[in-house]
């Protein structure tokens, strides 16, 4: 019983995952949260600006994957948010 309480809780946060970021965020706020006036600027300032407002620098975050690409990358370089794709899948594109 309690095995299939664990695999059912892996199957849900598994799911939750999955779910594009654009998705969950829009659920809690709406485009305008990442896009000014709900458009995709051209070069994603705006839009990695505004990750940063809510979540913090990369520096700032408690994990190695993050702190080590402080300055070298934007959030947009590993988190595609319109796709389901785990950031963690984007590591073999530079690496
Ligand atoms: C969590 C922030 C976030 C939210 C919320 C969000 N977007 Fe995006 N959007 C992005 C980012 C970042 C890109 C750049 C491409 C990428 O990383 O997937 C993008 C790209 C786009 C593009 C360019 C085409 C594409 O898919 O790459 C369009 C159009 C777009 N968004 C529209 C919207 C609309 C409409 C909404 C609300 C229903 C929305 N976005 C909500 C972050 C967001
Ligand atoms: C308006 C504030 C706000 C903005 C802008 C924002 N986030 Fe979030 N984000 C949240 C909140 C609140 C949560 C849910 C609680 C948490 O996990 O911190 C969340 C959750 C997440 C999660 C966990 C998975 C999920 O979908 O819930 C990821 C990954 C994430 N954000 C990445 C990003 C990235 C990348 C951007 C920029 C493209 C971004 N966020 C922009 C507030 C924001
Ligand atoms: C080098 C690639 C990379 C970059 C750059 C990156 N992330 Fe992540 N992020 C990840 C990976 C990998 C995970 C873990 C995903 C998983 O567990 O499947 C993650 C998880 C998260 C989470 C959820 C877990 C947590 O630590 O709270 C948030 C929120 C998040 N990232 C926000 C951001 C924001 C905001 C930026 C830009 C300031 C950013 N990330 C830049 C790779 C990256
Ligand atoms: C868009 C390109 C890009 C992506 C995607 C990316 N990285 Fe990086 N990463 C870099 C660059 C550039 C550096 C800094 C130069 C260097 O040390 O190679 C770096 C540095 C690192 C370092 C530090 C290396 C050191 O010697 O200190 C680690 C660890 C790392 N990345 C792991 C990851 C992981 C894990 C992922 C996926 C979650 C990932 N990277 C995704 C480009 C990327």
């Amino acid at each position: 019983m309690l095995r299939v309480l664990g695999l059912t809780f892996l199957l849900l946060s598994g799911y939750v995952y999955a779910e594009p970021i654009a998705d969950t965020h829009t659920e809690m706020s709406g485009c305008e949260s990442c896009h000014m006036g709900g458009e995709p600027s051209a070069d994603l300032a705006h839009e990695n600006a505004a990750c940063v407002d809510c979540h913090g620098f990369l520096k700032e975050f408690a994990d190695e994957t993050h702190i080590k690409h402080d300055d070298v990358l934007e959030c947009s370089s590993c988190h595609l948010a319109h796709e389901e794709v785990s950031p963690s899948e984007s590591c073999v594109n530079c690496h």
